[in-house]
């Protein structure tokens, strides 16, 4: 009887454990390799995770704790960015290289070890260092609890979608040597599905593409990522709609549409149907750029929605992408989004504003003694006027061992000079120099507004800030107008996301809640703006006590 009892409990356990404990811890190990790849009927080595490109999907349930040991066995430093993770009072698993930490040297290691707390959706990691993220990147995939429910009916199968670039040429060199002569660095050559181009990809029809095989009636999640250095992204599916319902591991109200729009940075989960008649359809990303002095890849990535039971010969219905400056079909895609705001995931956008920031951003033009190539000028950008200057050692590390003279606190909460933006730039277009952080106390709420100037020309550009989740509760075009904009500000359910894109000539305005002490990086996603300088970061203080402070440095945290 009492044997028979402790069987009954052991199955009762072992069935309940699962439900009970939900939260698991999950193991991963990076291996930052180099590896020899071929796009574009030519070969090439690149640094990769594991030697895959795009590199692993981690995944990961709503609550896990990750542990995950990045080993680099490559000869540059290396760190590893967890892209819209919150990492609540732990900057130390963030990754940005000198803003949160020191980056791992060659044959060396680090765990970056953090919870997933509060999200679910799609994010993506990638190397924080120079250009590397250009092949060190892949997706983050964070499944909702156990029992719980996509807020939309669950589609049948789902697939990890990257979109990114590339390079014939080492993108170290080339962005070495664009730092060194002061000019514009080159674009990519082709973009890249799944890693693949495909038959529309740099002038080689290389052997197919990524193909993404459905069956007739079955729907499917697509989880997007933009993963490309320096531009944004039209994608689209011949002959299928497709239903967005989450970006930046956030639901929104679901909407249909024929084309996303996806900056550097962002993700975007949508729903596709296999609803059309058996056959082969392409998929298509290109680019997304609405100032024409701007060089672009303009090659179109494709790749193939396959109909099980269609044969592999037969002809794929062709889709074409928006042309590159189809700034209207930008704004729309934009404005369509919005939060969902249900009661189980409400917005919970900041009702009052204890600071208020307005940021210019943009690019400028420094002189520069060995540039002769740029007749001794060179392109830099800024934000309010401040080219960011990376310190030699890690800005968190400093904060927290107190540290001196790494950094100022004095990043300036307005334009330093006030002029028509978007208009005619001033006489002077240089910037300053500095490593310069803007100080919140523990839970202020903060609205940033991001005004593009036209120093040299107006241009989107992807702001993306680490640590936090931000309200987009206006944007507009031409210059922001703090007496008149606030007034048409959504407050009720404006999308909810990590990445943004600044309109062209326009303006953005966030809101969020400093709830995460450390130091946060904003900058632009465009790999090329951060070179020149269009980075900031914010230190948030501590509140009161442990459960309000950064938690203590790991051990094993990289030495500069
Ligand atoms: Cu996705 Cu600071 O980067």
């Amino acid at each position: 009887m009492e044997k028979c009892w402790i069987r009954v409990w052991i199955v009762l356990v072992g069935c309940l454990l699962p439900v009970l404990v939900q939260s698991r811890v999950r193991h991963y190990q990076f291996n930052v390799v180099m590896k020899n790849t071929t796009r574009l009927c030519s070969t090439k080595s690149i640094v990769t995770v594991n030697g895959k490109f795009p590199g692993p999907t981690v995944y990961a349930r709503e609550d896990d704790n990750l542990l995950i040991r990045v080993i680099n066995r490559v000869k540059y430093n290396v760190t590893i960015h967890w892209h819209g993770i919150r990492q609540l009072r732990n900057g130390w698993a963030d990754g940005p290289a000198y803003i949160t930490q020191c980056p791992v040297q060659p044959g060396h290691s680090y765990v970056y070890n953090f919870n997933v707390t509060g999200q679910r959706g799609t994010l993506w990691w990638h190397a924080h260092i120079s250009w590397l993220r250009v092949t060190v990147h892949g997706a983050i995939v964070i499944l909702p609890k156990l029992g719980v429910a996509y807020p939309f009916p669950k589609p049948d199968r789902e697939a990890v979608v990257v979109l990114g670039e590339w390079w014939k040429a080492d993108t170290e060199a080339v962005i070495n040597q664009a730092m060194k002569s002061g000019l514009a660095p080159n674009v990519s050559d082709a973009h890249t599905i799944n890693g693949h181009p495909g038959g529309g990809g740099g002038g080689c029809a290389a052997a197919g593409g990524y193909q993404l095989s459905v069956a007739p009636g079955k729907t499917y999640l697509l989880r997007l990522v933009n993963a490309a250095l320096n531009e944004e992204l039209f994608f689209k599916i011949a002959g299928h709609k497709l239903t967005v319902v989450e970006v930046d591991a956030v639901y929104v109200k679901p909407f249909k549409t024929d084309v996303v729009v996806i900056a550097p940075g962002q993700t975007t989960n949508v729903v596709v149907a296999a609803d059309q008649a058996a056959g082969k359809y392409m998929v298509a990303a290109s680019t997304f750029m609405d100032t024409p002095v701007v060089a672009i890849d303009n090659t179109t990535a494709t790749a193939t929605l396959h109909y099980s039971g269609t044969l592999s010969n037969s002809p794929t219905a062709p889709v074409t992408t928006p042309p590159p400056n189809a700034t209207a079909v930008a704004a729309k895609f934009a404005n369509s989004l919005r939060s969902l705001n249900s009661p189980k995931y409400p917005a919970k956008v900041p009702a009052t504003v204890d600071h208020s920031l307005v940021i210019t951003v943009g690019l400028g033009v420094n002189p520069c003694r060995t540039c002769a190539a740029g007749n001794f000028s060179r392109v830099v950008a800024a934000m309010n006027n401040i080219t960011f200057v990376m310190p030699a050692t890690a800005i968190l590390q400093a904060h927290v061992l107190g540290i001196n003279g790494v950094f100022t606190a004095d990043f300036p909460g307005n334009p330093p000079v006030a002029y028509n933006y978007t208009g005619k730039p001033p006489a002077n277009i240089s910037t300053r120099k500095g490593t310069k952080l803007y100080r919140l106390p523990y839970n202020a709420s903060v609205q940033v507004v991001l005004q593009d100037t036209g120093i040299i020309a107006p241009e989107t550009h992807p702001i993306h800030l680490h640590g936090f989740n931000f309200f987009v509760v206006g944007k507009g075009l031409g210059n922001f107008n703090p007496k008149i904009d606030p007034q048409n500000f959504n407050l009720i359910d404006p999308v909810e996301r990590n990445t943004i894109a600044v309109p062209t000539g326009g303006w953005v305005a966030l809101r969020f809640l400093a709830d995460n002490p450390g130091v946060w990086f904003m900058h632009c996603h465009f790999e090329v703006h951060t070179s020149w300088g269009l980075k900031m970061a914010f230190l948030v203080d501590n509140g009161n006590g442990p459960g309000e402070s950064i938690i203590p440095p790991p051990k094993d945290l990289p030495k500069c």
